[in-house]
């Protein structure tokens, strides 16, 4: 007969207190298998091995919810959850390791009187925001067709490349040499089964020779950076070509184009602030911008793509699969869906945007940032 664990017994193996497991089995998380003869909660070895996993992504940080998701997941087996959290932790460890190395600097530094920039002290945690809600990411971020065509058209000839900031591996093109970078551990385990290669690391500090690439391309993820202008220098070490998809908030007006920001997430300006403009972005690496139209029906999920689907941000999932949804808080966050709702309900958003239904695509600041030899 198959051994079983009393409530008590695991609780002191796992370090955690017989409520957290009676808490776990009324929710769902870690259900026992069975009861003992008076009734008390027996785990089997495979109730053991789900808490372990469901103890893992808890000390990893992950909610219950997410958790709940995660576990639960047919598609993922023992060896994958293990391999995943394996990742995850060295992550962990390399950015504990980072932090503690960025920590002996400052105070070296404030020994000798120097004090660090914000900028400085914020860098390390650089790559976390991706960790705690990369996981939803899948759902609604795709390759859209047309910006593909647009960015791989921006590659010229080139025949090998380095994808920055990569994610899930979005928009590499299918018939060249790619190779990839990004620094959440998340990101990295949702690519694809045959994805390019993917290396552990951050734009600003690119782990390759100079010029080992005919071309470096970066698409969604230059407003993550800590240090953008560091991160495109470096893109431009590694290769001869840099072709960038970002969008341009500089000019006066810019939060009017689009009625997402101007009539429910004014919010969104705030996170721009501090931000270097797009065109000291190009000025850095000697490049040129171009618009990139949005079509009515595009298949990334980024923020800007519903322009003209207005209930699809409504949905939960399309709006945790966009950074900007949880980096402007719940409070600003539930204010924005609740009015947008009601004005979808009343009319009034139709009345106010009457003009968008006949476009097929609108130009709402996306930019196509390239540098390097023009094209032959
Ligand atoms: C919106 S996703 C875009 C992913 C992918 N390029 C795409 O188009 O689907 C932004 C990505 O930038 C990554 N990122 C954040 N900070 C970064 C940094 N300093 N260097 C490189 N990538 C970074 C995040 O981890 C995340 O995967």
């Amino acid at each position: 007969m198959e051994e079983h664990l009393t409530v008590g017994r695991v609780a002191e193996l796992a370090g955690v207190t017989v409520r957290t497991l009676h808490h776990y089995d009324e929710v769902g998380l870690v259900q026992p298998s069975s009861r003992t003869s008076a009734g008390y909660r027996a785990y089997a070895a495979a109730d053991v091995e789900r808490l372990r996993e469901v103890l893992t992504y808890r000390r990893l940080g992950f909610g219950l919810r997410e958790i709940a998701d995660l576990v639960d997941d047919p598609a993922t087996d023992a060896v994958a959850h293990l391999r995943r959290l394996r990742g995850l932790l060295l992550d962990q460890r390399d950015r504990a390791a980072a932090m503690v190395t960025a920590i002996d600097r400052e105070l070296e530094a404030r020994a000798m009187g120097i004090r660090t920039t914000p900028e400085e002290q914020l860098k390390v945690f650089g790559a976390q925001l991706y960790d705690a809600i990369g996981s939803a990411y899948p759902a609604t971020r795709r390759t859209e067709p047309r910006i593909a065509a647009r960015i791989w058209d921006a590659l010229g000839d080139a025949r090998t490349i380095l994808n920055v900031g990569a994610g899930t591996g979005s928009y590499e093109p299918p018939d060249r040499d790619v190779a990839a970078v990004e620094p959440s551990a998340v990101m990295r385990a949702q690519r694809p089964a045959g994805a390019a290669p993917c290396v552990a690391a951050g734009a600003e500090s690119l782990p390759f020779e100079d010029q080992s690439f005919d071309a470096a391309m970066a698409v969604s993820t230059v407003h993550h950076w800590p240090d953008p202008v560091a991160g495109l220098r470096e893109m431009r070490r590694v290769a001869r070509r840099v072709v960038v998809f970002t969008y341009e908030a500089d000019h006066p007006g810019w939060a009017e184009r689009f009625w997402l920001i101007r009539d429910y997430l004014p919010e969104v300006a705030g996170l721009l602030t501090g931000r270097p403009a797009l065109a000291d972005l190009a000025r850095a690496i000697g490049g040129r911008t171009e618009p990139v139209a949005v079509p009515w029906d595009c298949a990334d999920g980024f923020f800007e793509a519903y322009w003209r689907r207005p209930e699809a941000y409504l949905d939960e999932h399309v709006r945790r699969a966009v950074s900007v949804w949880t980096r402007v808080g719940p409070q600003a966050e539930q204010r924005a869906v609740r009015t947008l709702g009601d004005d979808l309900s009343s009319g009034r958003w139709a009345e106010r945007n009457r003009k968008l239904v006949a476009l097929e695509e609108a130009e709402l600041g996306l930019r196509l940032l390239t540098a390097g030899p023009e094209r032959e």
